[in-house]
């Protein structure tokens, strides 16, 4: 297999292989190029559901989906869709995120299989958030030592989001999301498998700093929502069809185009439970 590097920022683009055929010692290099690059993009795979179900089990055991009704043979596996009558509705996944960071354990990989992409448009960004802790300053590391975040469901999946969802015409999701779906993580983490130093941070599930009314917190969230999703972070893939991405939720946040009114985009995705977030200090 071949890993080439596409960006300054992370992201490696890894060929010369078909997933289904990988042994252990190719598995253990994916994982490692992803953990090391943030973004793996895998191109002409086009997996099956069910090969995506076995290729990501590789990774480790599922992860929890909530809200979202998976595929009906495939529990594991989510469609992500927006069809072309949808015009210009929201699309899922546009908002800066890391996928269900509101869990206790959040996923570790997400798998994003492309199955229709539009001809132009619908790219994926993501912010590498190693390389947005490294470069944060001293004063804003300082202030951030030792704080963690909340994280909810509720601004993306309480009932009143109903609407929205209802737009999006090929998914369906509940959003049923209540107080109980939220969890408290570091604001700065160290990587499980690398060692590294990451601000845990989205703006789509963080919903305040732990213990700071909301005021006093309101210009610290947005002061690293500004930072860490600044392009000199920032990973973009344009999607081919059968393309097959792997990212770490561990180390990044994400963000999918909405750019594309008129065309379809069809992609399946599973995911990887994660671990615990532990504090870097
Ligand atoms: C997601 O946020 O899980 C989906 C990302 C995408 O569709 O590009």
């Amino acid at each position: 297999m071949q890993v080439e590097r596409f960006s300054g920022t992370g992201g490696v683009t890894i060929s010369g292989l078909d997933v289904r055929d990988a042994d252990e010692a190719t598995i253990a290099g994916i994982r490692a190029a992803v953990v090391d690059h943030v973004v793996a993009v895998l191109p002409e795979q086009g997996l099956s559901p069910a090969e995506q179900v076995a290729f990501s089990r590789r990774f480790g055991g599922p992860g929890e989906v909530p809200f979202i009704e998976p595929l009906a043979d495939h529990p594991e596996v989510i469609a992500v869709v927006k069809e072309a009558t949808d015009g210009n509705a929201p699309n899922f996944g546009g908002v800066w995120h890391s996928d269900f960071s509101f869990q206790p354990a959040p996923p570790s990989f997400t798998f994003l299989q492309a199955v229709t992409v539009p001809a132009v448009g619908g790219d994926t960004v993501w912010a590498n958030m190693k390389l947005a802790y490294r470069h944060l300053d001293e004063r804003h590391k300082q202030i951030i030592a030792g704080l963690s975040a909340v994280h909810s469901a509720v601004g993306s999946y309480s009932p009143d989001r109903r609407d929205l969802f209802d737009r999006i015409s090929g998914m369906t999701v509940d959003p049923s999301a209540d107080d109980s779906d939220r969890a408290v993580h570091p604001l700065v983490t160290r990587h499980p498998e690398s060692g590294d130093e990451v601000l845990f941070f989205n703006r789509g599930y963080v919903a305040g700093i732990d213990g700071w009314s909301a005021a006093d917190a309101r210009p610290l969230l947005s002061r690293l929502h500004h930072h860490s999703t600044h392009v000199r972070f920032s990973i973009r893939h344009r999607w081919s069809a059968n393309d097959l991405v792997i990212w770490d939720n561990r180390s990044s946040q994400h963000f999918a185009m909405n750019d594309y009114a008129g065309q379809p985009r069809r992609m399946h995705r599973t995911t990887c439970a994660g671990s615990t977030p532990d504090a870097a200090g």
